[in-house]
């Protein structure tokens, strides 16, 4: 069974496309792939570890129906989100007479769905592109929207582009073998677009977090269900932001809850530290900041704390970074304006705080001290 989200960008960039959601909908290629006798050749991007365990298959499958394939692996993790490997993708593309026609397919984690994006959004001026997400993160946040990117030495995603792929492919196999080291990093942006936008999903997600940890087998049915409907719920939810801001001028900010702290997390931890993990921390400081401005209950901060203290994520776990450097890198975001520093903050569970309609707001650097000296040392 099958179901099809439809995105469709804001009128400027007058794009829509399918998310296809369910078990086995890997298979159902005509629902994604656009007709051969355009796409002569598809080269698809994939980590080593991916390949090792999906994408051999999926390739072996479009061999046999007629496809020519180019596969480019690279090696999985952070650290391969940087101008040097983009260039080692494209030469191996150009090298392989890959065309304005070559259709791209981004098979894996959040690092190659944000790689093969950029790629695509570049190459010969832009090709076509599919996202098969293989993570629950990349399925529920980085796969959809079109946000493409790759790091430099100054922070985070802060070379990209907005290039919207063709089709979005999610299926729920492929949650089967994800550690659950993984599987909490895609809860946590899961939680953050609920935390921002619907408060009935947080509390649902509130009372089934632990069976949705667990490896029970007489749960796994219900657990499964439940799953599948919060990962809906969280990609539905993130549908209708990008349709109403495709290109992020205010209200697709929301998505950034966390992200001027965990940005900086990731950068102060040479990125060691996972992505959903550092948002996880981020969002803790910024409910913190959020309460420390009056602007959140002491109530809902709490309730927040506890649903990340049953993820083993608690805000000490800060203690290990330098102050110094983590104000310093939240000063390199995206989102600053005139040299100040921008949070999205929490009005309440499910709201986020508007002045003026925007967003992300101006954060005094004495409240990101407060929050953070708690923890941290100078
Ligand atoms: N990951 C945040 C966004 O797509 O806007």
């Amino acid at each position: 069974m099958s179901n099809i989200i439809k995105v469709h960008t804001t009128p400027k960039t007058s794009l829509s496309y399918n998310i296809i959601v369910g078990y086995d909908v890997i298979n159902l290629w005509n629902k994604y792939i656009p007709d051969l006798s355009i796409h002569r050749q598809i080269v698809i991007i994939t980590d080593t570890t991916v390949y090792d365990l999906y994408t051999k298959t999926f390739i072996d499958g479009l061999v046999k129906a007629g496809y020519k394939v180019l596969t480019i692996k690279i090696k999985p993790g952070e650290k391969s989100k940087t101008h040097k490997v983009k260039e080692d993708v494209e030469n191996q593309m150009l090298e392989h007479g890959c065309d304005h026609h070559t259709l791209c397919v981004a098979f894996g984690g959040g690092v190659v769905g944000d790689l093969a994006g950029f790629v695509s959004a570049t190459y010969m001026r832009g090709i076509e592109y599919i996202q098969i997400p293989t993570t629950l993160l990349a399925m529920v946040d980085s796969s959809i929207g079109g946000k493409v990117a790759i790091n430099t030495k100054y922070g985070k995603n802060l070379i990209g582009a907005f290039w919207q792929p063709v089709a979005v492919v999610v299926d729920f196999n492929y949650l089967h073998s994800l550690p659950k080291i993984h599987k909490i990093n895609g809860l946590i942006e899961i939680i953050k677009i609920c935390l921002t936008l619907d408060k009935k999903s947080f509390s649902y997600i509130d009372e089934c977090l632990n069976e949705m940890l667990t490896n029970d087998d007489t749960l796994k049915n219900t657990t499964n269900t439940r799953q599948e409907f919060i990962i809906k719920q969280a990609i539905k939810l993130k549908a209708k932001i990008i349709q109403k801001d495709t290109q992020e001028t205010n209200l697709r900010m929301i998505l950034n809850f966390g992200h001027t702290v965990g940005h900086a997390i990731e950068k102060v931890s040479k990125y060691k530290i996972l992505h959903g993990y550092a948002v996880g921390l981020g969002i803790l400081v910024e409910a913190k900041i959020s309460h420390l401005m009056g602007l959140l209950s002491k109530d809902d901060y709490i309730t927040i704390v506890s649903i990340f203290k049953r993820l083993n994520i608690e805000i000490n776990q800060l203690k290990k970074y330098n102050k110094e450097d983590l104000i310093a890198a939240m000063f390199g975001d995206k989102k600053n304006y005139n040299g100040r520093i921008r949070c999205v903050l929490l009005k309440r569970i499910g709201e986020v705080v508007k002045i003026n309609d925007m967003v992300a707001i101006d954060v005094d650097t004495k409240y990101i001290d407060t929050a953070l000296s708690i923890y941290l040392r100078p």
